[in-house]
C-alpha cells in the first residue's frame, strides 16, 4: 500500500511537469485529485487495512494528497500569473450577445437621404428652435396672419430675446436661411425634427420632415414632378400610385399636397388612411415673396420646394403594417427589434 502511494506521488510529479495548458491541468486534477481519481480510489482501501498499518498508511496518504494539492495549486497560479488563456470548451452552446441597431426613424432618414443625394441634393440642418421670422414671416406669413394658425405651434417664452422663438413646426424654416447662406444653384435637403401640438393615430408632437428646395434660373413645375415621382418609385416601389391635390400654402404658388396609395390597406380605405390615400406632405413652386426674402430676384430666378413627413413616408412603405404613428416613439423593444 505504501509502495502504491509512492508510485502515485512519483507519477504525479512527473505528470505535473508535462502540464502545458489549463486543459492539461484539469486532466491532471481529475486523474489524481478527482472523486474518482487514483488517490481517492487508493484511500478508500485504507479502512480495510489491519489497525497496525492504518496509522502509517493514513499518514502517508495525507502527505501524498497534500503534495499533489500543492503542486496542482502552484501550477494553477503559474497559469493565472502568466495570463494564459482560459480553456474554452468549443462544444458549449454560445451566449448570444444583444446587438443594438439604428432606430427605424434614423434608418428611414438614411434611406431618404440616399435617394436625394443620388440626385445631387446637399444635406443641410437648420435650427429646431427657430425665430418667428424664419418659421413664418419670411415665408409670407406676416404677424397676425390667420394662415399661421394651422401650424399648431409651440412658442418659447424667452423674455431677454429680441426675436420671438418657436419650436419649428416645419422644415420650411430652412428655406430662406439656405438662400441667404448659399449661392445658386440651390439643391437643399433639410431633414430635421419638427414640433406641433397634435397627437393621434397619424400625428405626434415631435416628428421629422424632409424638405427639398431647388432654386435656380429656369426651374419649372415639371422638375418638381420629376423629382417627386423619382423619389416615390425609389422609396415605395413602382406599383404604388401618387396623386397631387391642389392646396394652399402661403410660401408656394401653385401649391399641392401629395398622397400615396395606402400601404396598409392597399388603397381600399382603413382606420389609418380613411379613403385609400395617405398624405405624405406638401409641395409647390417657391412664392416670389419668399425668393425676395432670400435676396433673389423672382423675375429671373424660380424654384420648387416640398416638405414631407419622414415617419408618414416610412409607415407607407411596401410590406410594413405599422398601424399607428405613435409606435415610432413609444420605445417598445418588441416593436423596435423588428426593424
Ligand atoms: C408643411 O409642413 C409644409 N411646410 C410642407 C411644404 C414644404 C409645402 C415646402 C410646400 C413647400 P404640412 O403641414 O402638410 O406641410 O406637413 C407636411 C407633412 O408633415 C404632413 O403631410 C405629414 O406627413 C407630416 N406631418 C405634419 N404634422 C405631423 C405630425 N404632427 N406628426 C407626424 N407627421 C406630421
Amino acid at each position: 500500500m505504501e509502495q502504491k502511494l509512492v508510485e502515485i506521488k512519483n507519477k504525479a510529479l512527473q505528470d505535473i511537469e508535462k502540464v502545458k495548458s489549463r486543459h492539461d491541468l484539469e486532466r491532471f486534477r481529475i486523474k489524481y485529485l478527482g472523486r474518482k481519481g487514483e488517490l481517492v480510489r487508493t484511500l478508500k482501501v485504507i479502512s480495510d487495512l489491519p489497525i497496525s498499518q492504518k496509522r502509517t498508511v493514513g499518514k502517508l496518504a495525507n502527505e501524498t494528497k497534500k503534495i499533489l494539492e500543492d503542486v496542482f495549486a502552484k501550477k494553477k497560479k503559474s497559469f493565472s500569473d502568466s495570463g494564459s488563456k482560459l480553456f474554452i470548451d468549443l462544444t458549449q452552446p454560445g451566449v448570444r450577445q444583444d446587438l443594438g441597431h439604428l432606430h427605424l426613424v434614423t434608418q428611414a432618414i438614411r434611406e431618404i437621404e440616399k435617394v436625394f443625394l443620388s440626385l445631387g441634393f446637399v444635406r443641410r440642418r437648420y435650427p429646431e428652435v427657430e425665430t418667428d421670422y424664419y418659421a413664418f414671416e419670411s415665408l409670407n406669413m406676416p404677424p397676425g396672419h390667420p394662415a399661421r394658425d394651422e401650424w399648431e405651434t409651440f412658442f418659447i417664452e424667452k423674455p431677454d430675446s429680441k426675436s420671438n422663438l418657436v419650436l419649428t413646426p416645419h422644415t420650411s424654416s430652412g428655406q430662406v436661411r439656405e438662400m441667404e447662406q448659399h449661392p445658386l444653384p440651390i439643391r437643399m435637403m433639410n431633414i430635421s425634427k419638427c414640433y406641433r401640438r397634435q397627437i393621434n393615430v397619424s400625428h405626434t408632437p415631435m416628428f421629422h420632415q424632409f424638405e427639398g428646395l431647388v432654386v435656380d434660373s429656369g426651374i419649372q413645375f415639371v422638375h418638381l414632378k420629376g423629382v417627386l415621382e423619382y423619389f416615390c418609385r425609389a422609396f415605395f416601389g413602382a406599383k404604388r400610385k401618387i396623386r397631387l391635390r391642389p392646396f394652399h400654402f402661403r410660401f408656394t404658388e401653385p401649391s399641392f399636397e401629395v398622397d400615396v396609395t395606402c400601404g396598409l390597406c392597399g388603397g381600399k380605405g382603413c382606420r389609418y388612411c380613411k379613403e385609400g390615400w395617405s398624405e405624405l406632405g406638401g409641395a409647390g413652386m417657391v412664392h416670389p415673396k419668399v425668393l425676395e426674402a432670400g435676396g433673389l430676384d423672382p423675375d429671373k430666378i424660380t424654384g420648387f420646394a416640398f416638405g414631407w413627413g419622414v415617419e408618414r413616408c416610412y409607415l407607407m412603405k411596401e410590406g410594413l403594417l405599422i398601424p399607428d404613428l405613435r409606435m415610432f416613439f413609444q420605445n417598445d423593444l418588441r416593436f423596435l427589434n423588428q426593424f
